[in-house]
């Protein structure tokens, strides 16, 4: 099972622009993209901070007929529970590890997930070893701050496997974790 990570980043490593939250910063192209791509998974996985900037948008989607499972992780799911919709929109506790057993007795067959962030989220996933890859779509822009792309101090180390231009000014690269060298 491949879990993979999405992200958009400004030149230094931010997936806010400063203090606004959401990714209103990312190019047209990736917002053609994004939305085709992350379709196609079976399994969604995102923080709190990052579901409440898409509420409305993920709301209607979880409505709607297609098949794909949402979980938004939170220390306090219990103040989400009258927007939980069944088998497509789960608030949880559950760490990691928890909420990808679980996938794997769902009984899809060879499911595709995909995390979603924030960095919180990034980082929990990253530190559990958890993460096969990382697509990160490189915007042409540089922010000096705002919530980087992972909250915490890591070792990781990735390989790049394939980089293509989304639009003219900006790159879509993926990589694949090698936990084997992390700690070396
Ligand atoms: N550019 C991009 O690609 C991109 C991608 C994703 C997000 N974003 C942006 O990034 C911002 C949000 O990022 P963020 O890092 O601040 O927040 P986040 O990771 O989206 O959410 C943080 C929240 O997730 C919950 N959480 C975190 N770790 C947890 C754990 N181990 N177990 C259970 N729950 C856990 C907590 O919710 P509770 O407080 O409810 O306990 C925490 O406050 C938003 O502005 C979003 O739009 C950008």
């Amino acid at each position: 099972m491949k879990l993979i990570a999405i992200a958009a980043t400004s030149l230094d490593g931010f997936i806010t622009r400063g203090d606004e939250p959401g990714t209103a910063f990312t190019s047209a192209a990736d917002k053609s993209w994004f939305p085709k791509t992350v379709e196609a998974f079976d399994f969604k996985i995102m923080g709190r901070k990052t579901f409440e900037v898409s509420k409305d948008y993920i709301l209607g989607l979880v409505h709607n007929e297609a098949n794909d499972k949402r979980f938004v992780m939170t220390r306090s799911p219990e103040n989400s529970k009258d927007l939980e919709v069944p088998n497509r929109l789960e608030f949880t506790k559950q760490p990691p590890a928890q909420i990808v057993a679980g996938i794997k007795k769902s009984g899809v067959v060879d499911p595709k997930v995909a995390i979603l962030g924030g960095s919180n989220i990034f980082s929990a996933f990253l530190d559990a070893g958890l993460i096969s890859e990382f697509w990160i779509t490189l915007e042409p822009l540089m922010f000096g701050y705002g919530t980087p792309l992972l909250n915490r101090e890591t070792q990781a180390k990735l390989r790049l496997i394939e980089s293509s231009n989304l639009g003219a000014d900006t790159l879509l690269l993926k990589y694949l974790c090698d936990y084997s060298q992390t700690n070396s």
